[in-house]
C-alpha cells in the first residue's frame, strides 16, 4: 500500500502531470517527499483561467493522493466555477463536481491562500506580469511551486525568482512543457550525441491563426494583447520554441536580430499592442544560427 502511494505521488510529480502540461516538479529529488505534510499532497492553485481549468485541474484529479485544497482567483465567478459551485468553466462538467468533493478553501487574495497551513504545492497560473511576486512569496513560505510559462517578463524578475528558488525549501518548476515531451527529448538526445552531425543552422517556422487570440467576449483574456502584462508573443508564445533552440544548442544566443509588426485586420478590432508576425535570427557561439519566424496570420482555424 505504501509502495502504491509513493508511485502515485511520484507519477504526479514527474510523468503524469507533465503529460497534460502541468509538470509540477520534474527536477525533484526523492527526499523531497519527506516534506509533504500529510499522506496526500495538498495543492493550492492561484489563477483559475484557461490553463488551470483545462490542464492543471483535470490532470491533478487523476491522482488520488493529490488533493485540491485551495483555490484563488480575483474573479469570484471563476472561483465559484472552479470550485464546482457553478459548472460552466470546465469542458467536462463532472470536473467541477469532483473538485467540490475536496471542498477547497476559496480565496480572492493569493496572500491569504499562502497562509493556509496544510498546503504543500502551489500552482501559479495567472497572467505573466503577476508571476514574480506570487512565485517569490510562495517559495519564501516554503511551498513547492509550479509556474506557467513565461516565468516572468523581465530578466530582473527572473533573477529574483531564481534567487528565491535557490533558497527555497520546496522545489520549483516552470511549465516549459516541451522539455518533457518524450519524442522531443529523444530527438534532442540524438542531436547531442552527434547522430545528425554538427548543428550549424536550425530553421523553424510557426504559422497560426489569429482566431486563437481572445475575442471581445473574453475580457479577462485581454492581458495577452498587452506588452506590459503578457510580454508580446515572442515571450508569451515564442518562449516555448526559443527554449528548445537553446536546449538544442546547449547554450544561449550571443546576438540577435529581428523584425516584426502588426499586419492583419484585427488591428482595428482590438486595442492591442502586440505583434502578429516576426522573424528572428539568433547567433550562437561556434558560428551557429537559428532562423525563427512566427505569426498569427494563417487562415482562421488553421
Ligand atoms: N504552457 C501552455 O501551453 C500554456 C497555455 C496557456 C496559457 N499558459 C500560461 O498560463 C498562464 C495563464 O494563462 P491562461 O490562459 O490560463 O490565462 P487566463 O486569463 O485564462 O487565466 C488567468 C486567471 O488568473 C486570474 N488572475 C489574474 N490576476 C490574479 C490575481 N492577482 N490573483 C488571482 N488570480 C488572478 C484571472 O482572473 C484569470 O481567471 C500564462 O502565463 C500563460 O502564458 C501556458
Amino acid at each position: 500500500m505504501k509502495k502504491k502511494e509513493n508511485i502515485t505521488r511520484r507519477d504526479f510529480i514527474s510523468k503524469g502531470a507533465m503529460a497534460a502540461a502541468a509538470p509540477l516538479i520534474l527536477n525533484y529529488n526523492y527526499n523531497s517527499f519527506a516534506k509533504f505534510k500529510n499522506n496526500s499532497i495538498n495543492v493550492g492553485i492561484i489563477g483559475l483561467g484557461n490553463r488551470a481549468s483545462h490542464a492543471h485541474i483535470p490532470t491533478i484529479l487523476k491522482f488520488p493522493d493529490v488533493k485540491i485544497a485551495a483555490l484563488c482567483d480575483i474573479s469570484k465567478e471563476r472561483l465559484e466555477g472552479a470550485a464546482g459551485n457553478r459548472t460552466h468553466i470546465y469542458r467536462d462538467p463532472s470536473i467541477g463536481q469532483k473538485v467540490k468533493k475536496y471542498n477547497p478553501s476559496l480565496y480572492q487574495d493569493y496572500e491569504a491562500l499562502l497562509k493556509q497551513k496544510d498546503l504543500d504545492c502551489i500552482f501559479v497560473a495567472t497572467p505573466p506580469d503577476r508571476h514574480k511576486r506570487m512565485v517569490c512569496d510562495a517559495l519564501r513560505v516554503g511551498f513547492s511551486v509550479y509556474v506557467d510559462k513565461p516565468m516572468t517578463l523581465t530578466v530582473t524578475d527572473s533573477q529574483a525568482i531564481v534567487k528565491a528558488a535557490k533558497k527555497a525549501k520546496g522545489v520549483f518548476i516552470v511549465g516549459q512543457q516541451l522539455r518533457y515531451n518524450p519524442l522531443l527529448r529523444k530527438k534532442i538526445e540524438l542531436i547531442h550525441k552527434g547522430e545528425i552531425g554538427k548543428v550549424v543552422l536550425v530553421s523553424y517556422k510557426v504559422f497560426r491563426g489569429s482566431d486563437r487570440l481572445p475575442s471581445d467576449d473574453q475580457p479577462g483574456k485581454k492581458w495577452i494583447l498587452s506588452i506590459e502584462q503578457g510580454g508580446d508573443i515572442i515571450l508569451e508564445q515564442g518562449v516555448h520554441w526559443i527554449d528548445v533552440f537553446n536546449w538544442i544548442m546547449g547554450t544561449h544566443p550571443i546576438r540577435a536580430a529581428g523584425l516584426g509588426g502588426q499586419g492583419i485586420l484585427f488591428n482595428e478590432e482590438y486595442d492591442r499592442e502586440i505583434m502578429d508576425h516576426y522573424s528572428l535570427i539568433y547567433e550562437y557561439p561556434g558560428n551557429r544560427r537559428v532562423f525563427f519566424s512566427h505569426s498569427w496570420m494563417s487562415m482562421p482555424g488553421v
